[in-house]
């Protein structure tokens, strides 16, 4: 095991979150909206993105520095057609301990085996709803709940393994807790509820459209009894829990009531090369110029070693005393 490097408050690098694009084809209203993301919004250039050698080159880089799990994001990820390459190119580096991909599961259907046998075995899939109308209306396309089902299905079938995160929404979503929880219990796989936060610069998030945790909870109890599970290991993102008398699980991530920044060891790579150190950061790392300059491995390890060694990120748990807005990084740059 890579010894990691370890940021001012003490938290060690172990995460890579690289998105490996800016685009998507669903318009969710609390991260890429219509009226922000439409038809004149200019995305990244081919040229701007990393090409497959220096996003290779890069994750080795994070991979000397400890980290051991690397997860792909967009924007949505299955719509960059080098997909299967990046899965090959990221599983052959020696200390990469697990690969995950986080996908809206609208193409799933057709790419999930060309996925498994580029060497992936876990995806996350978001899903809001079970109901079309609403489905539909919260992804800002119309899309289908059927359609991602199918794509969930799909995954299943190639082999891999399946979470699919639902964000709650408190007047929005908040009737489909039970019947998502039912459907995947039935399914077998594990459902992660996130608590809405305030990514971005334009979701128009506020603290009364968020349904805490705890609430998710108790709604769930009173149907289908629940009982508590430990951690997998220090820093996990979600609560566990599972069906009494069972051992499917579900998970809630409590972002917003219940801040996980002390245990934070992600970093943020943007499809642009940009490294980010927070989800909620306005500042940024331009790794890519530095690569297209001419620097050596050993210059970019430096760099980065200085960035996490300056790290002081804590914003969900600073998030309800903030009284000015920052401008914030768009999630569907990084990801989430
Ligand atoms: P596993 O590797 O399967 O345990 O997943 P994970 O815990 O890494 O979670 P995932 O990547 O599926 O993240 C689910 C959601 O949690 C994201 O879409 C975000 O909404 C939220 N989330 C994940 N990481 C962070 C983080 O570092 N900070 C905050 N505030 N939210 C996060
Ligand atoms: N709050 C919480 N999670 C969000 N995501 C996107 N926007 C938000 C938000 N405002 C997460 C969802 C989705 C993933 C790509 O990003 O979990 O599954
Ligand atoms: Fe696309 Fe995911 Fe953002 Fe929805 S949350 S707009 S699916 S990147
Ligand atoms: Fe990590 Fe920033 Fe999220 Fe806190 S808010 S858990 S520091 S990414």
């Amino acid at each position: 095991i890579v010894p990691p490097i370890i940021d001012a408050l003490q938290r060690p690098l172990r995460d890579l979150r690289i998105s490996v694009t800016d685009r998507c084809n669903f318009r969710c209203r609390y991260c890429m909206p219509e009226e922000v993301f439409g038809p004149n919004y200019q995305f990244l250039p081919q040229e701007k993105l990393l090409s497959l050698q220096e996003l290779e080159r890069l994750t080795r880089i994070f991979i000397s520095l400890g980290v051991e799990k690397v997860r792909i994001t967009g924007g949505e990820p299955l719509l960059n057609k080098d997909i299967g390459k990046i899965i090959s190119l990221v599983r052959q580096i020696a200390g990469v301990k697990d690969i995950a991909v986080t996908t809206n599961g609208s193409l799933l259907k057709h790419k999930a085996k060309e996925l498994r046998d580029s060497g992936l075995e876990r995806i996350t899939v978001s899903l809001d709803s079970l109901d079309d109308e609403r489905f539909g209306a919260m992804n800002g396309r119309g899309f289908s709940a059927k359609g991602v089902l199918e794509g969930i299905d799909a995954a299943a079938s190639a082999g891999l393994s399946v979470k699919v995160n639902m964000v709650v929404q408190k007047g929005v979503n908040d009737q489909d807790i039970v019947p998502m929880a039912k459907y995947f219990r039935e399914r077998g796989h594990i459902l992660r509820f996130v608590e809405f936060m305030d990514v971005g610069n334009s979701n128009g998030w506020n603290l009364k459209h968020v349904v805490p945790s705890k609430e998710i909870i108790e709604i769930i109890h009173r149907e289908m009894p629940l009982a508590r599970v430990e951690s997998n290991y220090t820093g996990e993102v979600a609560t566990r829990y599972r069906y009494q008398g069972s051992q499917q699980e579900i998970g809630l991530i409590s972002s917003v009531t219940q801040a996980f920044c002390s245990t934070c060891t992600r970093a943020r790579l943007s499809a642009e090369g940009h490294l980010y150190t927070c989800l909620f950061a306005s500042d940024k790392t331009d790794l890519l110029s530095v690569i297209r300059g001419g620097a050596s491995d050993e210059d970019l390890r430096s760099l980065i070693v200085q960035v996490w060694g300056k790290r002081q990120d804590r914003y969900s748990e600073t998030r309800l005393a903030q009284t000015t807005p920052a401008h914030k990084v768009e999630m569907s740059h990084i990801g989430g």
